[in-house]
Formats: structure tokens, sequence, C-alpha cells
């Protein structure tokens, strides 16, 4: 049965997706703020103790939307505010191990090893990043057998969530990037989770397939996590100098409310660069604006997650 709520969710979401005219509305600020409204965002308070994490699952079945360049930058402007993170690598394509500069071929312990062999600990596979205050759970394609593996383990939903639990005591946040699809590994991150963060490109298709996304966060609370939370929707590759930009910020505010994170990420090559550098944009280009939008974003969580 659809509760009224939900009926309404929906409803905004199908308005959301009626391609934008033009002519309708007044889109002449390039200030993304302007859509989504700014809010106070205080400095975060220095912690003197870590732990426990909330455990924060990066969502979209969709690809290429800025799900693995939130992890690492988020994590990293999370780091910098004196947060203890975790960033898990739950891709198979393993580009977020990529992004601090690991090689897949060579890596010896992974998330496979540790959601597959009984005798892996969590800590036998945490690795150091170049970040103080960060560490890594790195994957690469090993992980897609896992998800055909897992299939016949007992509460195969839970493995995620079984494995990370040793560690919870020791970090503020673990964020988890998943991968493109809505199949068994991204319903073991939002098992795992206790919220999710969801990245949405500034372009007017992204706003598809958000319904199914949703619809499966719903499934998974009645099922298997009940606690589980949407931390927000992020919006991506924002273009000031476009009206479109503007038009599906608009759309997307009107659809998701205060859920929308007054942080908006602009479109920039940055981003792109880092990846080949190695490392978060937070230190390979510390005054960029790309760095400054992120730690705006790490102010903002810490803010509504009380952290
Ligand atoms: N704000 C941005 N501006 C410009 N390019 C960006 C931005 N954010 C991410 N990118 C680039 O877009 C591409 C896709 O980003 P990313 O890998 O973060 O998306 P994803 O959702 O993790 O993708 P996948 O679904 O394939 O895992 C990358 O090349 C990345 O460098
Ligand atoms: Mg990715």
């Amino acid at each position: 049965m659809t509760s009224v709520d939900n009926n309404d969710k929906w409803a905004a979401l199908r308005q959301a997706q009626v391609p934008p005219n033009d002519s309708e509305g007044d889109f002449s600020s390039p200030d993304p703020e302007t859509y989504t409204g700014k809010r106070d965002i205080p400095a975060p308070r220095p912690l003197d103790r870590h732990g426990p994490a909330r455990i924060i699952a990066m969502a979209n079945q969709k690809g290429g939307v800025g799900k693995t360049t939130t992890t690492i930058n988020l994590g990293a402007a999370l780091a910098e505010y004196g947060r203890k993170v975790l960033l898990v690598d739950f891709d198979p394509q393993g580009a977020l191990s990529v992004g601090f500069g690991s090689n897949p071929h060579t890596l010896e312990l992974t998330v496979y090893n540790l959601l597959m062999q009984k005798d892996i600990n969590v800590h036998d596979v945490v690795a150091k990043t170049n970040v103080d205050g960060l560490h890594l759970l790195p994957a690469n394609i090993d992980l897609s057998a896992a998800e055909i593996q897992l299939v016949n383990e007992v509460a195969r939903e839970q493995t995620l969530s079984r494995v990370l639990r040793p560690v919870l005591s020791e970090y503020d946040y673990v964020l988890i990037d998943c991968q493109p699809s809505l199949g068994l590994l991204t319903i073991n991150a939002l098992t795992a989770a206790h919220g999710v963060l969801i990245p949405l490109e500034c372009e007017f298709f992204s706003l598809r397939g958000v319904a199914l996304l949703l619809d499966t966060i719903d499934k998974v609370r009645e099922r298997l996590n009940f606690d589980l939370e949407l931390d927000g929707i992020l919006a991506t590759m924002y273009d000031s100098r476009t009206t479109h930009s503007r038009q599906v910020l608009q759309r997307v505010v009107e659809a998701f409310g205060e859920k929308v994170f007054s942080t908006v990420i602009g479109r920039t090559v940055r981003f792109p660069e880092t990846t080949v550098a190695g490392e978060p944009i937070t230190t390979w280009a510390p005054a960029s604006s790309g760095a400054r939008a992120y730690r705006q974003l790490a102010r903002e969580l810490i803010h509504t997650t009380g952290k």
C-alpha cells in the first residue's frame, strides 16, 4: 500500500521530470544557493574523541553522477575538520582506490577478501591514504565475483554491515562508494548504512531513475534496515552559465525540498585532473572552487548529522 506521503513524493518527482521550458520562471541568478536556499552552516566543533561512526552510502544507479568524486573529496574535507573517516570502495571498477593512487592489480587484500574470507578482519584490509585521518578499504575487479558468490550466503544482504562492525568505534564517518547498479552490493551498502547521500547531476535526464532508487531505499528500510535515513540529495556538475542547470536545480529543490543540500558542486575540469593526480581536490588544489565546495558540504553534513 502506498502512503499519502509517498503519493506526494511521486507526484513531485513526476512533475520534476517534465522537460524545463525556457520561458517559465526567473532563472537569472547563477548562484546555486538562490535555488537551494542559503543556510547558516556553523564551523564544526573540534572532537576530543571519535566514534561511533555514521555510515553513509553514496548511491545512484545512474553512472557518472559524482559518487566516487564525492566519496573522495567529502571524505578528505571531513578529515580536514578533524573527523576520522573510513572510505569503502564498493565498486568492482575500483575508481575510488585508483583515485588515491592504488594500482588495482597489485592490491593484496581488498573488500572482496573481507566479504568472502572468514579469517580476514577489517583491520587487515584498511589502508592509509595521503590525507591524515582518512583511511580506505580498497577494491578491484575481484569484487564483481562477490556479487555472485554472496547469493548463496546466509544473511547475504547483511555481509558488509557485519564485517564493518569491528571498526565503527574508531571512526566518525564511514562513506561507501556504491557501484552504478541496484544489485546485491548496493543493497549490502544500504543495509549497512545509517544514511544515504544521493549525488544528482544537474542535467535533465538525471531525474529519471530516482523514483526507482527511492523505491529501493524504501524497500530496504521496510525489510532490512528500519532506521535508514535519506541524509541528502547533492546537486553535482552544476554549470552556472546555463539556464538548463539552474532549471534542473530548481526542479530538484521542488521535488525534494529541505533534503537538497544547500551546497552545490560546480562543474570543473579540476575533478578529472585529481584522478590523474591520485589525490583529493582538497590537497591537489586546496584553494579551488571544487575544494571549497566539498569543505562546505562537509560542514553541512557535520551540522545535519550532529557529529
Ligand atoms: N563537479 C564535477 N565537474 C566536472 N567533472 C566531474 C565533477 N564531478 C565528477 N566529475 C568527473 O565525472 C566523471 C564521473 O564522476 P564519478 O566517477 O565521480 O562518478 P560516479 O557516479 O562515481 O561514476 P560511476 O557510476 O561510473 O561509478 C569523472 O571523470 C569525474 O572526474
Ligand atoms: Mg564511481
